[in-house]
C-alpha cells in the first residue's frame, strides 16, 4: 500500500526521498510525489502519475526542487484513479500545508461536504486531501493545534506526514492502524512507512504508536500523546537488517534472489533455537499447564501467511491432539468467532501490519484469547500488541509475492509444534529426536531442491502458454498446493486453482480437457497412491500432469505424469519447507517468460494496510 517518506536535515530533502520511496516500490503504487520546502522557493509540490522514474525525472533526479525539509509518497489507489491530481502529497487551497497518507479515512464524505459549505474548493477525488484542507481550516498560527482538531475530527486508519511552509523546521507525523517508523539520526530526522526507506541513513528507531504525534527537526524527535500534547518518552531500538538485505544482489528480481535465500534464512530461524537436540524458544512465555488449558487453537492470517495455517494445522493437530481451526483474518472479525480465555490465537504475518489480520488480533484479544504471533517484522503493530512473538528470522522481504517469510514461518511452526508436544508430553522421545535431527538438515535439501532449478526452468517453458492451471493434492500436498496456485496467479496473471484431489470429482472435473495443465503434488506418501488415481482420472480427461513427488517415488510416479520434480525424502511433517520451493519457481519462471512485473505485480501491494 502507499509509501511514505519524510526527511529534515541539513542536505537536499529530494534525492533523499526519491531513493527512499525507490525502496518502497515494493509496496505498490500507481503515482508518486513530493512536497520540498526552502527559503527561497517556499513549499513545491511535484506529482506524477505512473513509475517513480517519471517524477524522478520531471525534478531531475532531486535537483531542481530545492529545500533540506520534505516529504515524498507513493499512493496505491483507493479514493479516485491513479492520476497526477490524486497523487500525493495535498496541499490546502492556500497550498500552505502538504499532506501524505497511507489508510483510508473514512468520513472524509462528510468532512468535504462541511468544508465545501465554508467555500473551501476541492481538486481531487481522494480522501487524504480533506486532511490538507482541514489543517488549513483550523490553521490559526499553531500548527500542532490545527493538528489536534484535524486527528479529532478524522475516522479510520491513517499514517500522516505533515509539513506546514510557515513552521519549516519541522515535520509533524501521526498514526492510528496504519504502520509509521521514526529514524533518528545525528543532525536530521526521517520519517517512514517502512524503515528500508532511511536504512541507509540511521538504524536507530522508533515506533509511533497508535494516537501519538511526533514532531521531527533536525535536532531530534518529540513524540505528544493525543489529544493533550503531553510529552511521551519513546524508547529507541536499533535495527539489525543488513542494507544490502533489501537490495538485489546481483540478481535480476527480488523474489529470485529470496527464493536462494530461503536455506539461510530457515538456518537462522531454527538453528539457534536448537540447544542440545532440544527447541528452546526463550521468547516464550506458555506453559506446561497453560497449554494443558487451552481447549482450541486459532490460526489466524491472510494470503500466503493463512496457507502456511493450513499446514500448521495438519501439524498441530498430529502433534498435539487439540483442535486447531484456520480462519482469514478478514473473515474472523466478522464471523462471531468462539474465543475464550482457553483459546490460543496463533497469528501469522510477515509484515506485522496487515489491517485485517491486526483487527483480528485484536477482536481475539477482546474475547479473552491469548495471541501468539508469528512476525518478520520487529516491533511491528502485531508483533507489539501480541502476548508473546516468535520472529522469523527472514530479513527484509521486499518482493510481493512471499517466499523466504513463508519458508520461515513454516519453520517457527516446526518448532511451536515440538515445544509444545514436549510440553504436552503428546510425542515419543524417539519421533522428538528424529525431527529435530531431520529438522537441521532441511537447509542442505533445500539448497539440493534450488539447485535444480534448471528442470523446473524448462518445465515453465513447456508451460508458460496455459492460461488456467490446477493444482491437486491431498493433506499438506493440498495446502501446498494453495500456495503453489497463489504464486502462479500473483505474478503470472494466469487463472489457477488448487483443489483437494479427493474433491476434483464434486465439481471441478468437469474443467478438465485436452492440454489442461494440472500440477499433482504427491509427497505424501501413505497418500501415493490414492494421488496417482486422480492423475489417472484427469489424464484420461486429456490433462498435461506435471507431478511433484520425494526422490524415491520419482520413478513410479513419472509412470502416470508427463513430467516429473523430485525433492528429497525428509519426515512427512517437514516436506512442505521442501515441496514449496519447485513451486515458487515454477510461478517465477512462467512469470518470468510472460514478461509480467515479477516484483511489483499489478494491483498488489507488499503489505495490505487498508481493509
Ligand atoms: C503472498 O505472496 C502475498 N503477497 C499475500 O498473500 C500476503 O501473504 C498477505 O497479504 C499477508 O501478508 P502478511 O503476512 O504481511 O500479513
Amino acid at each position: 500500500m502507499c509509501g511514505i517518506v519524510g526527511f529534515i536535515g541539513a542536505e537536499e530533502a529530494a534525492p533523499i526521498l526519491l531513493d527512499g520511496l525507490a525502496r518502497l516500490e515494493y509496496r505498490g503504487y500507481d503515482s508518486a510525489g513530493l512536497a520540498v520546502y526552502s527559503p527561497e522557493d517556499g513549499l513545491k509540490v511535484v506529482k506524477a502519475k505512473g513509475r517513480l522514474r517519471v517524477l524522478s525525472d520531471i525534478v531531475e533526479g532531486g535537483k531542481s526542487i530545492r529545500g533540506a525539509v520534505g516529504l515524498g509518497h507513493t499512493r496505491w489507489a483507493t479514493h479516485g484513479e491513479p492520476s497526477d491530481v490524486n497523487a500525493h502529497p495535498h496541499v490546502g487551497m492556500s497550498g500552505r500545508v502538504a499532506v501524505v497518507h497511507n489508510g483510508i479515512i473514512e468520513n472524509f464524505a462528510q468532512i468535504k461536504e462541511f468544508l465545501e459549505s465554508k467555500g473551501v474548493r476541492f481538486v481531487s477525488q481522494t480522501d487524504t486531501e480533506v486532511v490538507a484542507q482541514l489543517l488549513e481550516y483550523y490553521y490559526r498560527g499553531d500548527i500542532m493545534e490545527a493538528v489536534t482538531k484535524v486527528l479529532h475530527r478524522i475516522e479510520g486508519a491513517y499514517a500522516l506526514g505533515i509539513l506546514c511552509a510557515d513552521c519549516p523546521d519541522q515535520l509533524i507525523a501521526a498514526r492510528k492502524d496504519s504502520p509509521l517508523i521514526l529514524g533518528c539520526g545525528d543532525g536530521f530526522s526521517f520519517l517512514a512507512s517502512d524503515v528500508t526507506a532511511f536504512l541507509k541513513y540511521t538504524r536507530e528507531v522508533c515506533y509511533l504508536e497508535d494516537g501519538e504525534i511526533a514532531v521531527l527537526t533536525r535536532e531530534g524527535i518529540q513524540v505528544y500523546s493525543h489529544p493533550y500534547l503531553q510529552p511521551v518518552e519513546k524508547e529507541r531500538h536499533h535495527v539489525d537488517w543488513e542494507v544490502s538485505a533489501a537490495e538485489k544482489g546481483g540478481y535480476e528480481h527480488f523474489m529470485a534472489k529470496e527464493i536462494m535465500e530461503q536455506p539461510k534464512a530457515f538456518r537462522d530461524t531454527v538453528f539457534p533455537r536448537i540447544q542440545n537436540g532440544r527447541v528452546a524458544l526463550e521468547e516464550l512465555r506458555l506453559s506446561a499447564s497453560y497449554l494443558r488449558e487451552i481447549d482450541k487453537i486459532y490460526i489466524i492470517a491472510c494470503g500466503s501467511s493463512y496457507h502456511v495455517g493450513m499446514v500448521a494445522k495438519y501439524i498441530l493437530e498430529k502433534l498435539l491432539r487439540k483442535p486447531v481451526e484456520v480462519t482469514l483474518a478478514s473473515e474472523f472479525r466478522y464471523c462471531d468467532p468462539l474465543v475464550t480465555h482457553r483459546t490460543l490465537c496463533l497469528v501469522i504475518s510477515q509484515s506485522g501490519e496487515t489491517i485485517d489480520t491486526l483487527a483480528a488480533l485484536r477482536e481475539a484479544k477482546r474475547l479473552g484469547g491469548r495471541i501468539l504471533s508469528i512476525v518478520n517484522v520487529v516491533g511491528s503493530s502485531i508483533a507489539r500488541e501480541s502476548d508473546d512473538v516468535l520472529y522469523t528470522w527472514a530479513g527484509p522481504e521486499i518482493a510481493v509475492a512471499t517466499t523466504k517469510a513463508y519458508s520461515t514461518q513454516l519453520a517457527v511452526i516446526y518448532l511451536i509444534a515440538l515445544r509444545f508436544a514436549e510440553l504436552l508430553d503428546t510425542i515419543g522421545a524417539v519421533e522428538y529426536a528424529a525431527l529435530v535431527e531431520e529438522l537441521l538438515t532441511l537447509p542442505s535439501k533445500m539448497e539440493r531442491v534450488l539447485e535444480n532449478r534448471e528442470a523446473i526452468q524448462y518445465y515453465a517453458s513447456i508451460y508458460f502458454n496455459h492460461e488456467s492451471i490446477f493444482f491437486i493434492g491431498r493433506n499438506i500436498d493440498y495446502a501446498i498446493g494453495l500456495e503453489g496456485s497463489l504464486k502462479l496467479k500473483e505474478i503470472s496473471y494466469i487463472h489457477s486453482e488448487a483443489y483437494a484431489a479427493g474433491e476434483l470429482k464434486h465439481g471441478t472435473i468437469s474443467l478438465i480437457q485436452p492440454g489442461t495443465l494440472v500440477v499433482a503434488l504427491a509427497s505424501c506418501v501413505p497418500l501415493f497412491d490414492k494421488l496417482v488415481s486422480n492423475v489417472v482420472e484427469v489424464k484420461s480427461r486429456g490433462a498435461d500432469v506435471l507431478g511433484l513427488t520425494v526422490e524415491s517415488r520419482g520413478e513410479i510416479f513419472q509412470k502416470t505424469v508427463d513430467h516429473v520434480i523430485t525433492v528429497p525424502d525428509t519426515h512427512p511433517m517437514l516436506l512442505p519447507s521442501l515441496d514449496v520451493i519447485p513451486m515458487q519457481l515454477f510461478a517465477y519462471y512462467v512469470a518470468l517468460m510472460r514478461g509480467c512485473d515479477i516484483d511489483k505485480p499489478r494491483n498488489l501491494a507488499k503489505s495490505v494496510t487498508v481493509e
